[in-house]
């Protein structure tokens, strides 16, 4: 089976791609690369170098293929409650673009890449599918309104189709062509500012006083390998005119303290921070409940926070 993967040079697209060719899958791909890496793509796909709002992009990298995985699109909180215009056009109308071409090419298939940042702050953790889905940010809101989009689109069109919402993605692959990892610019994301932080630029706490045990706020970390094996598992589980929606967590939250002190003991010295105010757009705690996943998909995340930092450590080797 032949699987357009777009946004498939970033870090969670370009690690699909190689779990999914060692498994046999035929690869294509699509991406502008405004996030991504070209020489991440292995020389056995095809690449379309290409944007998810052209609409002929889109046509020639679906060409051939009989299911789609959709990584492509911004994902940073902070830049989205910056620039919402910028996350509504790439992302809610990239999406609806990439639905209507697969309506012409006949192609039903289909596994999203959405996001806790859905859910905003949350009334109960762990937080279930069916929790209520108030975002606080344009990041969360683009991801609801495109997962509204699929539901519809089930519904009107018989599409299959699963949405995957993510909590905080981490870790990286080995590959037979070296890492795969986290290549931001500029990093954002907590575990490789934290493993980069120094005495002369220390990784700041985005907030000390947030409502929890140490006043940091609490994440839900995933290995991105774990998550690959959940996408794969959804895409084999699809059934036609249906959407499901699945938690891809641990199932246990860290706070930002928690993980300094395992990056902490990972590296081996005290890693500097300072504390900073808190970051706009930031909920307190997101915890993900992930019994759908494991009971309907078979699915078992088997990576922990230690495994996270250790390879996020190795990769920049
Ligand atoms: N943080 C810091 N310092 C940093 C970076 C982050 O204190 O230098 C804090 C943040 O304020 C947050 C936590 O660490 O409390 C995690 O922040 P990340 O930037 O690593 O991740 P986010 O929780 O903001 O977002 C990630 C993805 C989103 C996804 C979300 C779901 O980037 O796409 O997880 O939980 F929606």
């Amino acid at each position: 089976m032949r699987i357009l993967v777009t946004g498939g040079t970033g870090y969670v697209g370009s690690t699909a791609v190689d779990i999914l060719l060692s498994q046999g899958y035929e690869i294509s791909i699509l991406d502008d690369c405004s996030m991504g890496h070209a020489d991440s793509v292995p020389a056995d796909v095809t690449y379309v170098e290409g944007s998810l709002l052209n609409s002929n992009d889109v046509a020639e990298a679906l060409k051939g293929c009989e299911a789609v995985i959709h990584f492509a699109g911004k994902s940073l909180v902070g830049e989205s409650v910056e620039k919402p215009d910028l996350y509504h056009s790439v992302n809610v109308d990239g999406s609806r673009i990439l639905l209507d071409q697969m309506y012409i090419a006949g192609i039903t298939k289909l596994v999203f890449s959405s996001s806790a940042a859905t859910y905003g702050e949350p009334k109960e953790v762990p937080i279930k599918e069916s929790a209520e889905t108030v975002p606080t940010n344009p990041y969360g809101a683009t991801k609801l309104a495109i997962d509204q989009m699929i539901t519809e689109e089930s519904k009107a069109r018989g599409l299959s189709a699963a949405s995957l919402r993510y909590f905080n993605v981490a870790g990286a692959l080995k590959s037979s062509r070296g890492w795969l990892a986290e290549r931001h610019n500029p990093e954002t994301h907590l575990i490789p500012n934290v493993l980069r932080s120094t005495k002369e630029n220390p990784v700041k706490i985005f907030g000390t006083d947030w409502p929890t045990a140490d006043g940091t706020c609490i994440r839900d970390y995933v290995h991105v390998v774990d998550l690959i094996d959940a996408h794969i598992k959804a895409l084999q589980s699809l059934t036609p005119g249906n959407h499901e929606i699945y938690n891809l967590g641990s199932g246990d939250g860290y706070s930002v303290r928690q993980v300094v002190a395992a990056a902490t003991k990972a590296i081996g010295y005290e890693i500097p921070t300072v504390d900073a105010p808190r970051r706009a757009g930031d909920p307190a705690v997101l915890i993900a409940d992930i019994s759908k996943a494991q009971h309907k998909l078979g699915w078992v995340p088997t990576l922990d926070i230690e495994a996270m930092v250790a390879d996020t450590l190795a990769s920049f080797n």
